[in-house]
């Protein structure tokens, strides 16, 4: 992903058939394919509206000849440098679709191919919600691909089904809504793009009606091309884009601020050094014993087990800092055999690609703090599909690490642990998480999804007597603690700091 700087994956004939059975029923007279590459679009369209009138547009000029053998006019130009609405000329009038496949290309990706097939800057400040875009670190060339088609043909009410990474279409609906473009309605149907493009990528065919009725920023989201009715509705709820519109009654409750803070796992992109398996203590994987100060191998957690709730001792990992930053060259002297072992290896450690690790001290690691010592965690998988949230306590007495896939809070208690870990699994937290997951996305669960959940709203609408049961089936499952506090008072020491009297009295009035 992508082949080029053209971000070219030219549509399957069978995808672009089946797009024209999903699009609205109606009496297209006018139909347009923005960037029409050989033109499969366009000998699809031609058979679909026998009697409308059809231009493409390419940049490519291999492919425009290629494209010309369909019923249509085909333009060879760069849609960058012109404008749609004026430049285009229809010898008809009538409702126009705009259908087709925009480039797959980010641009940074663009950046990194010195590619000049972009927009420039002076279109983009001419666009309604560019310069937010574009303020971002990274856009996809689509999103600047359908803000075009949406600014500059707008005077058409065309409607515009275009396929892209649903990324880009949560990202459309959500500029839309904030710069209050007229989108009148919305639909998101999945494609699978590995089947169809081999990329890995999640996909949809987007779908809007931009009109002149009252404007709407939902959209119905269908989970294939043959499905009929959509499995829910996400868009933009008190100007902010929402995972299920639906939900967002129950979900928005307990949106607010986490008082704890929640902590990406390690990160230190040499798994072939770092990470060693348990065989009788650590050993690489090619199952050599490695022996360096057992003050600096911790047990280590994978997204994979904490999802699925291995939460045993199976790997471990070499953990070289204390503090991100901390000095690595005094290991020579306070950790002989570990240093040894990373000068073995320090070929794949001083090759990791990732920028961070540039001007830092050699062999660090990202993601590491007091909080990574801590003997108790809560941790959940950023990766899944799903909020599976877990208690990990020490294992072969030490604290376990997490990778950098997952997320975790850090507790020395493991009571005040098993409490959260309680409120987390509640109704209301739950509620929240489907409320607003993308769970279609790379990472669904990010922290900053996590620090938006409010514990103190979530303490406050919970009944306290199911969270202090569900805590205490979480201690008796990681086995006999030293001294235990009662769970009510530690509960209601914990309410007592994070829950507002506005949530409590919130929280009685949908009591009564
Ligand atoms: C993802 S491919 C899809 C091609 C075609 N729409 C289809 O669905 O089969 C993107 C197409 O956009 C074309 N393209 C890229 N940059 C362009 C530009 N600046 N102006 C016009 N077409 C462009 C590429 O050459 C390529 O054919």
């Amino acid at each position: 992903m992508p082949n080029n700087e053209f971000g070219d994956f030219q549509t399957p004939r069978a995808l672009a058939a089946k797009v024209f059975e999903v699009l609205p029923k109606k009496e297209w007279t006018r139909i347009l394919e923005p960037t029409c590459g050989v033109g499969n679009f366009l000998h699809e369209a031609a058979g679909y509206a026998a009697d409308a009138e059809i231009v493409g547009i390419e940049v490519q000029a291999d492919y425009v000849d290629e494209a010309r053998l369909a019923r249509a006019e085909v333009i060879q130009a760069d849609i960058f440098s012109m404008h749609l609405g004026q430049d285009v000329s229809w010898g008809k009038e009538g409702p126009l679709l705009v259908v087709g496949n925009p480039p797959w290309v980010t641009n940074a990706q663009l950046s990194r191919l010195a590619s000049s097939n972009r927009p420039d800057r002076v279109n983009l400040r001419n666009l309604r919600g560019m310069d937010a875009m574009t303020g971002a670190s990274n856009f996809d060339i689509a999103e600047f691909v359908w803000l075009k088609l949406i600014s500059e043909l707008q005077r058409h009410n065309p409607t515009i089904s275009l396929l892209c990474k649903t990324q880009v279409a949560r990202n459309i609906l959500e500029y839309c809504s904030q710069f209050g473009l007229p989108i009148s309605s919305a639909s998101v149907h999945l494609i699978n793009a590995k089947q169809w493009f081999d990329a890995n990528v999640d996909a949809c065919l987007f779908t809007v009606e931009v009109g002149t009725g009252p404007a709407s920023y939902d959209c119905a989201l269908y989970d294939s091309l043959d499905s009929v009715r959509p499995s829910r509705r996400f868009g933009v709820a008190d100007g902010r884009l929402v995972a299920d519109i639906d939900a967002y009654g129950e979900g928005h409750r307990v949106d607010g601020h986490c008082p704890l803070e929640w902590r990406q796992g390690m990160k230190h992109d040499a798994a072939g050094v770092m990470e060693l398996v348990h065989l009788d203590g650590p050993h690489s994987r090619s199952g050599e014993p490695v022996d360096v100060e057992e003050s600096h191998v911790y047990p280590l957690l994978k997204g994979t087990d904490v999802f699925r709730g291995r939460t045993g001792l199976s790997k471990w990992v070499v953990v070289t800092q204390k503090s991100l930053g901390e000095d690595t060259t005094q290991l020579a002297h306070t950790a002989p055999k570990l240093w040894s072992y990373l000068n073995k290896n320090a070929e794949a450690l001083d090759g990791r690609k990732s920028s961070i690790y540039r001007n830092r001290p050699r062999f660090c690691v990202f993601g590491i703090g007091d909080y990574s010592f801590a003997p108790y965690k809560i941790a959940v998988s950023g990766l899944h599909k799903s909020a599976e949230f877990r208690l990990i306590a020490p294992l072969a007495g030490k604290p376990v690490f997490l990778d950098d896939t997952c997320y975790l809070l850090p507790f020395n208690d493991p009571q005040e642990a098993a409490l959260v870990l309680a409120l987390l699994r509640s109704k209301p937290a739950q509620d929240f998480f489907r409320t607003f997951t993308f769970w279609d996305a790379k990472r669904p669960i990010t922290k900053k999804l996590l620090q938006k959940i409010d514990l103190g709203a979530v303490a406050a609408v919970c009944s306290d007597i199911e969270i202090i049961e569900s805590a205490e089936r979480s201690i008796r499952e990681i086995g006999p603690l030293e001294a235990e506090k009662p769970l009510g008072d530690l509960f209601g020491e914990m309410k007592r700091r994070w829950v507002s009297t506005e949530a409590v009295a919130t929280a009685e009035e949908q009591l009564f």
